[in-house]
Formats: structure tokens, sequence, C-alpha cells
């Protein structure tokens, strides 16, 4: 694997110089998990900025305090990137965190703990024309190319986090149990009402159905795109550039039609379905 001047290797996968440094790795690997905490787990471009717009909400009753007040990226940290040493003693209580992370970078007090987790799973089709939009409006990341271009880097996992394959693989076969539920981008965009009442079930926090709907209404869609603690206007344009793509851009599932070839779309599904053949779950798309 071939890294650039934007990205680092890191057992054996790629990261950004600009989220990401020895110091903070180390970090996460040194980090002390809590019983209390709650992870939210993802490949990038699944879901994350929304499951730290919900997180907090339902693990604080719909108080809506920290999603109006805190930036998405201080009120729910990535577990591997620079600002979590900075913003850690800040966190409410219980921790929510989402990760990135493969399964098998989890730090070693992530396995011994209680920790809960979601992990929030999207159709790899939206994925990927997502993260072609995301690569052309965030500085910290390689241009794209064009989208074939940038197909033959997201099969062969030459991107952040890696293959998509062994992120869902990997996150499937684990010894979590019951501490783990998993969730799909879909499920939440067609009834999110339905998805935080998991959420609130899987918590243990016994929401009531109108403190439900005030959560989902806040974390719609055309909500989290005008809240400035949440939309990304905060960052300078050098940094992530609303111009090229809004970090919120469309915000649906299927998207990929208005994108794939038919060449694409066939290239695609038979490598996805080459490496889901070692699977031990099928997805719940057609492939
Ligand atoms: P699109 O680029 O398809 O619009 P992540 O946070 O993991 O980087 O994922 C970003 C994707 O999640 C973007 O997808 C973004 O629009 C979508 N997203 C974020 N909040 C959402 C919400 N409330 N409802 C639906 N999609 C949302």
């Amino acid at each position: 694997m071939t890294s650039s001047t934007k990205y680092i290797q890191y057992r054996n996968i790629f990261l950004s110089f600009g989220s990401h440094s020895k110091e903070s790795l180390e970090y996460a690997q040194n980090f002390s998990v809590e019983d209390s905490d709650v992870f939210a787990v993802t490949y990038p471009k699944s879901g994350t900025i929304w499951m730290q717009e919900i997180l907090p909400l339902v693990l604080n009753g719909g108080d809506l305090t920290p999603i109006q007040t805190i930036p998405n990226w201080d009120r729910v940290p990535w577990l591997e990137e620079k600002r979590l040493a900075m913003v850690v003693d800040q966190l409410a209580s219980p921790r929510a965190l989402v990760t990135h992370f493969p399964y098998r970078l989890m730090p070693p007090s992530f396995h011994t703990s209680k920790a809960k987790v979601i992990y929030v799973m999207r159709n790899p089709k939206d994925v990927i024309v997502s993260s072609y939009f995301f690569h052309q409006m965030a500085e910290f990341l390689e241009d794209p190319g064009t989208f074939d271009e940038f197909m033959d880097k997201f099969l062969e996992g030459r991107v952040l986090f890696g293959k998509w394959t062994d992120h869902v693989k990997g996150w499937r076969d684990t010894e979590l149990g019951d501490r783990i539920m998993y969730i799909t981008y879909e499920e939440m965009a067609k009834d999110l009402p339905a998805a935080v009442r998991r959420f609130s079930d899987f918590l243990g926090r016994n929401l009531s159905e109108e403190v439900i709907q005030k959560i989902a209404e806040h974390c719609s869609f055309k909500t989290m795109k005008t809240n400035k603690m949440s939309n990304f206007s905060l960052v300078p344009k050098e940094y992530m550039n609303p111009d090229k793509s809004p970090f919120l851009r469309k915000g649906v599932a299927g998207d990929w039609e208005n994108h794939f070839s038919s060449e694409q779309l066939a290239r695609f599904t038979s490598a996805i379905r080459k490496e889901m053949e070692s699977a031990s779950f099928s997805l719940p798309w057609s492939m």
C-alpha cells in the first residue's frame, strides 16, 4: 500500500494527517473505556454525524442543550482523532463516542469493559457516492479523481479506514454478544422514531413517545442542516468547502442510482459479492 502526502498508514489502513496522528492513535489505544460508555461505530459516510446528534439526546432524555451549544466533534468525539484528548474531561456522563476503527483496532480496555456499541451500516453504493463528494469538499483528503478511479480505490481499500467489506465483516464477528446492536442507515431514514425507540431500549432509557418524537424531529436531515453545531459551517472553508459539496449533502437512501453507470454497477456489485462470500451474514440490500 503506498501512502500519499495526506494519508498516514496505520496497521494496514490509511488515516488522515489532518485528523489523526501518532499521538492520537496511541491515546486511543491507551484510552480507558468505562462500562457506561456508548460507541456509535461506522464506516465513514454511513451516518456518523447523525449518531452524534441522536446519541446525546437519547442518553440525556431529550435535552437539546448539547446539540445546540457544542460542535458535533466535541460533543461526541472520535476515539481515534486528535480532539479527544482535549475534550475528554468535559464529556457528559454517560459518555458517547464515535469511531471508524475496524474492530481489530479497538483498544484493550474496550474489550474488558461493558461499553455498548451501535453499529450503523449503509448500502455501500451510497457510501461510495457520499464519500466521493466528501473527497471533493474536504481539503484534508486526496482528490478523488473520476468516479471510476475512485471506485477502484474504494474497492481495493485505498481509502480512509480500509475496505468497506472488511469493516462490516469485522464488526459482525465479535465477542460482544448483547453489548452490540446493528442498524442500517436505511432503517433510520425510513422510520427515525422507530430507530430512536430501538436505541432507547438498547441503552435502557425508556423514553416516552413524546420525547422520542422530539428527538426524531431534531435529528431530521432538514433540522440538522440548519444546526450550525452540526452542519460543519464552523469549519473554515479551506478545510471543508461547502461550495464544492455540503457535508449534509442529500441525506437519502438510493442516490447511487444517479451516479453509477451500468458498467460501474456490475463491477461494484461483483467485487462486493465476492468479498462477502466469506461473511457470516447477508447484506440487507440486493447486490
Ligand atoms: P450523503 O452524502 O449521502 O447526503 P457521515 O456522518 O458518516 O460522514 O455520513 C454522512 C452522510 O450521512 C451524508 O450522506 C449525510 O447527508 C448523511 N446524514 C447526516 N445526517 C443525516 C440525517 N439527519 N438524515 C439523513 N442523512 C443524514
